[in-house]
């Protein structure tokens, strides 16, 4: 196991270049599955969590070459064999977005149940109850999800659950309607980025959707659906999470390769807490001076702000003079960051979903422990606004989500190494 370890104290100034979505590329990865011929898909990170997806893939029988360092992979799933094992699927719970592409493909599969998860409760019922609706048989027996059908038959489905749209929930009914018989209408759909990027590639396939972006895909089946090529859209949690490097450490630092237009509620934030966040030409320059103000944050599904960068948020919350108050309403128990900032001296309590940010002046280095992706996020962001020098142990939870964290932190000077824990 490897660690990383931060002098913190330095501004970050530089420019950083964002890498692909990861979030994207796994539902794209699966979508392969649904046809025989070959896709290329581009732009793809090389993360522990892509590795998972493909290792998945190579043990339903498919063809799958990752070629690393330029970021391709390519499939062919020829004849994939039906049933993701839990040996594979636990060890990352988006896996769960095979079932829609290998019901679709096979009309008989079985997906595990990934199992716990740190950042909260993560049932599968509205996936469940969408490829019902599409006329499939769904039972979880023996700890995997059996769907199976004669044929899928197009419906209307609704996709918004008690903490609002689905994204992966939505991204398997979409690769199940693709391939039912008429036409399927998804209300309350998902209408994060990396679905529109899903059902760009779809149509590229060969599928009929229209409403791309919105709330309400309207699915029209087809009985087949060909190769395609593909370049996924860029991390916007990534870019998210360097801007809020760049503001925590009072530094200047210039994104290249985001989408700005994926990061309004990041940006206007930022923007609140005193922030200058610039668009020039395709770039995002953050500037800071440090002196950041306490802001209310509440995470929402997209185009709200992103649970995925709640802990990032908190970090820089926590040296902003004044009382923040962050609620989750996405993850209400994704809060493991805090007690372990709370060893580097933040003050926070936390009131059910919601977390009371009593800004300190400075934090102070010390070990703590990633939990998940972002929670570990956080925890270097903290890192780098301490005072002496924090140590980030059980980094793997970072290399799910974000290439050469530390490479590219350290490029735009941040004093940050990993090491053999
Ligand atoms: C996706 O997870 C992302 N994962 C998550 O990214 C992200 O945090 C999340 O969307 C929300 O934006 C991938 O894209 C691979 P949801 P997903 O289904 O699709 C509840 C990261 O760090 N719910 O949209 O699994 C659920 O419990 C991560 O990169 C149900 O109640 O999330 C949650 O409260 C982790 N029933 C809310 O909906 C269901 O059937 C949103 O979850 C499904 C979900």
């Amino acid at each position: 196991m490897e660690k990383i370890i931060i002098s913190g104290g330095n501004p970050l100034r530089g420019t950083v270049q964002i890498s692909g979505s990861k979030n994207a590329a796994l539902p794209i990865i699966a979508a392969t599955l649904l046809t025989s011929e070959p896709c290329v898909i581009r732009g793809v990170p090389n993360l522990s969590d892509i590795q998972f997806m493909c290792d998945i893939l190579r043990w339903l029988s498919v063809k799958v070459e990752h070629h690393k360092t330029e970021g391709v992979v390519e499939v062919r799933a020829g004849h994939p064999l039906g049933v993701a094992p839990y040996e594979l699927v636990r060890k990352m719970r988006a896996s769960v977005c095979l079932l829609g592409p290998l019901l679709a493909r096979l009309h008989n599969c079985k997906v595990s149940l990934p199992g716990g998860c740190v950042i909260g409760d993560r049932p599968i019922d509205q996936h469940i109850k969408g490829l019902k609706r599409l006329g499939a048989d769904v039972v979880v027996e023996n700890g995997y999800v059996h769907a199976r059908c004669n044929e899928l038959i197009g419906n209307d489905v609704f996709m918004g659950g008690r903490f609002g749209s689905t994204v992966l929930g939505t991204a398997n009914v979409l690769m199940a309607a693709v391939l039912a018989t008429g036409t399927t209408w998804i209300e309350g759909a998902a209408c994060e980025p990396e679905i529109e990027d899903l059902v760009n590639f779809l149509i590229k396939m060969g599928a009929k959707i229209k409403g791309i972006g919105g709330h309400m895909l309207e699915v029209e089946g087809v009985t087949e659906l060909h190769g395609a090529e593909h370049t996924v859209i860029p991390d916007r949690i990534e870019a998210g999470t360097f801007m809020a490097a760049a503001a925590i450490t009072g530094g200047d630092v210039e994104i290249h390769g985001a989408r700005a237009e994926h990061l309004s509620a990041v940006r206007d934030k930022l923007e609140e807490c005193g922030v200058t966040v610039e668009r020039n030409n395709g770039t995002i320059r953050v500037r800071s001076n440090g002196d950041l103000k306490p802001v209310d944050v509440i995470t929402m599904p997209y185009p709200g702000f992103p649970t995925d960068m709640q802990a990032q948020m908190s970090a820089m919350m926590t040296v902003t003079p004044g009382i923040s108050v962050i609620t989750e309403k996405v993850f209400p128990n994704r809060f493991m960051h805090i007690s372990e900032m709370a060893r580097l001296g933040a003050d926070v309590s936390l009131e059910g979903a919601s977390a009371i940010v009593k800004g300190v002046k400075r934090l102070s280095g010390a070990p703590v422990m990633a939990s998940d992706l972002r929670a570990s996020a956080g925890l270097v962001l903290a890192g780098l606004a301490a005072d002496g020098e924090t140590e980030v142990n059980r980094i793997y939870h970072v290399d799910r989500g974000y290439e050469r964290i530390d490479q590219k932190l350290r490029l735009l000077g941040a004093k940050i190494e990993r090491v053999a824990e």
